[in-house]
């Protein structure tokens, strides 16, 4: 009986590290290295509709608009949304940088606060770009990305271009799991589409955004969702190499940043479970599906059936699990394990459609 709960934690053991470890090796070495398939389109110049949702962001929001100005693509083809729920007098500062800016579009909306995703539908109600992108307040762009994501979108059969995050940070967990995601995300990409979006820099033809009827508003992952829903339609859904986004990084309040932003990405796997999917992507999204939805509880589970087999070689894989944590990557890795379990459970009563600022470092 003992031995075959420590026959049992070891598989668990063995599927835990494996699966994600085997999935990331053949990304890496098969996938990421590949070349793409889908041709960039520097002739597709299409009106863009850049919406800025905004919950008190007075002390970023000019040097966001300012970012998007300084974007080598054309004011005349350019029109940006802000789409404001503050109380702290953004609006004002949006109305003044509008008034010296004139050469391009500016939208503002007043909002109740209500959280993003709802601010978001607003704005789509009045854009009319061609092209939808989404684009948090907090983050910056480099002054080519969204020429560079647009003309991706060229391509006929991609219909969503999300960005690379560069944290501006020196975080050290918080850079070990990027560097390791932004792989995971171009190697998916040139496969078929991935599955993890960012709303530093979303953009989406808008026929394919109106086919699939805007964004649910009880899912906080609105970009997840919607890249799935379009890889899901048989479009292509990828973050290329060449279109980045830096952000700023909380120093307080990492956890619940981390945890919320958790539990939206698994609202939006979980909300596209039942969606069918093209051939190419579903071993993309099941694989990805595991790792975020299942293997996790692998970790506590494993743990407890070796320290309850009672046997030397459970003990001393324990051992050597409880040293690897001073290594950073291994401990990024069990940090990671343990916010994905927690947001899956949190998820069922608090759902954080509507979310407290954190403030960046
Ligand atoms: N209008 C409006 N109303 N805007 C909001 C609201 C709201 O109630 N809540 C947040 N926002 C705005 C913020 O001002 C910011 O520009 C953007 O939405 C993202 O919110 P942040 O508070 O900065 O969240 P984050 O930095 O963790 O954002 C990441 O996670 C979110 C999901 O948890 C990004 O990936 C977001 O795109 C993503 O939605
Ligand atoms: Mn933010």
């Amino acid at each position: 009986m003992l031995t075959l709960l420590l026959y049992i934690g070891l598989a668990m053991v063995v599927a835990h590290v494996g699966v994600p470890l085997v999935y990331y090796v053949l990304i890496y070495m098969v996938a990421s290295r590949r070349d793409w398939d889908t041709v960039v389109n520097r002739n597709y110049i299409p009106k863009v509709s850049v919406v800025v949702p905004t919950f008190n962001e007075r002390d970023v929001i000019e040097e966001k608009l300012n970012n998007i100005y300084s974007q080598n693509y054309p004011h005349d083809k350019l029109e940006i949304i802000v789409a404001d729920s503050s109380d702290d007098g953004t609006d004002q500062v949006v109305d003044r940088w509008a008034s010296s800016h004139v050469d391009v579009s500016v939208k503002l909306l007043k909002l109740p606060r209500q959280g993003k995703v709802r601010a978001l539908n607003e704005a789509l109600k009045i854009a009319d770009g061609d092209v939808v992108v989404l684009t948090d307040a907090d983050c910056l762009w480099t002054s080519d990305s969204l020429a560079n994501a647009v003309a991706w979108l060229g391509s006929r059969d991609v219909g969503v271009v999300s960005c690379l995050k560069k944290p501006l940070s020196s975080e050290p967990v918080e850079n070990a799991y990027r560097s390791l995601y932004n792989i995971l995300r171009v190697g998916e990409s040139k496969l078929h589409s991935t599955v993890v979006f960012h709303g530093e820099l979303f953009a989406i033809k808008r026929d394919v955004l109106n086919a699939a009827g805007g964004f649910p508003i009880n899912i906080g992952g609105d970009d997840t969702y919607m890249g799935i829903r379009a890889a899901s339609m048989g479009y292509r859904s990828i973050v290329p190499d060449n279109v980045v986004c830096m952000e700023y990084v909380p120093g307080r309040g990492y956890f619940r940043w981390r945890l919320r932003r958790s539990q939206h990405l698994i609202q939006g796997l979980v909300s596209t479970l039942s969606l069918r999917k093209p051939r190419r992507y579903l071993p993309i999204y099941i694989t990805e599906v595991y790792i975020h939805l299942v293997n996790p509880w692998l970790l506590p589970a494993s743990i407890i059936l070796l320290a309850a087999s009672g046997s030397v070689i459970g003990y001393v894989l324990l051992a050597v699990g409880v040293v690897a944590l001073a290594w950073p990557p291994f401990r990024a890795w069990v940090f990671n394990q343990v916010i994905l379990m927690y947001s899956s459970l949190r998820n069922m009563w608090n759902r954080e459609l509507v979310w407290p600022k954190v403030p960046k470092a």
